[in-house]
């Protein structure tokens, strides 16, 4: 495994790779780090796929708010290194910010729309970060396939709309979300949780799969209101936490539904707050006659 920080040499080291095998496939997961088995399924699933596997290591400080937890994101390269080699990377880029602001960013990649709801609302900003990061780390690699979480299923749709948009030559997966033995979501802010918090923060994916029985059951009677409630009524069950949102959106195009429709798909996705932790959360439920 091969770890890398200059933009220069990321390239040349993959223009390398292409030219000695033509039909060479590029896998590429960017990340900002503190992997966990989430990301670890990301990087197993493009190694199943490519005969490359580029990871990229960076915490953006573009997609964070001037209120967020940029500084006190977590971070641990040795640990990063050594679970990427188990999973079978050959190359990790882990940049400095300056050699990926050199400068003050005069261009950002803006995406409307999907970003109008959700933690598109909740952190201005944020996937116009997101976006003009992962098109500069997408320019640097040029993989075939990018790999993303779903746990993240804003910020999927958000990349495959500007994928689409831009006419980026690569192809997006999306994998599932992976969870702790109780259902609590995989993420590198589960750290931050006290014990207590932790107990309590297995309350949202337990209201996201009571929500998904009662859609996938009886959807034709209910509104995506009333399961919005439903969900907020379960999750206050926890005292510690703190909705931010609770949402019942078409999927992936993220618009606001007032009923169900067959053959659509839709997404239910949470942010609660436990102090200062914000976790998020979703499922997404293809609507079947
Ligand atoms: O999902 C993340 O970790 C980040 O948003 C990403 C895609 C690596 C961009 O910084």
């Amino acid at each position: 495994m091969q770890v890398i920080t200059a933009i220069s040499e990321l390239r040349s080291v993959i223009r390398a790779a292409r030219v000695k095998q033509p039909a060479l496939q590029v896998g590429f997961v960017p990340t900002m780090g503190f992997l966990h088995e989430g990301h670890a399924s990301l990087l197993k699933a493009a190694r199943d796929q490519c005969e490359l596997v580029v990871l990229s290591i960076f915490v953006n400080p573009l997609q964070f708010g001037p209120n967020e937890d940029f500084e006190r994101y977590p971070r641990d390269e040795k640990r990063d290194l050594a679970i990427a080699a188990e999973a079978g990377t050959d190359i990790v880029f882990m940049p400095q910010v300056a050699e990926m602001y050199p400068s003050p960013i005069r261009t950002t990649v803006s995406v409307s729309e999907v970003t109008r709801r959700l933690c598109g609302a909740s952190r201005p900003g944020h996937f116009d970060g997101v976006a003009t990061v992962v098109t500069k780390l997408l320019n640097m690699v040029q993989p075939d396939y990018a790999y993303f979480g779903m746990k993240d299923a804003q910020q999927v749709a958000v990349i495959e709309q500007m994928v689409q948009d831009l006419n980026i030559p690569v192809h997006i997966v999306a994998c599932p979300t992976l969870r702790e033995a109780d259902g609590l979501a995989k993420s590198s802010r589960n750290v931050y949780l006290n014990e207590e918090q932790r107990a309590q923060a297995v309350q949202l994916s337990a209201a996201l799969r009571k929500a998904r029985s009662a859609v996938e059951e009886s959807w034709r009677h209910l509104t995506p209101r009333e399961v919005e409630e439903q969900v907020r009524e379960e999750i206050a069950r926890a005292p510690l936490a703190d909705i931010d949102y609770v949402e019942v959106l078409d999927y992936p195009s993220l618009q606001t539904i007032d009923t169900f429709v067959s053959s659509r798909r839709v997404i239910i996705a949470v942010a609660v707050k436990f102090g200062n932790t914000r976790l998020i959360d979703n499922v997404v439920i293809p609507i079947q006659s």
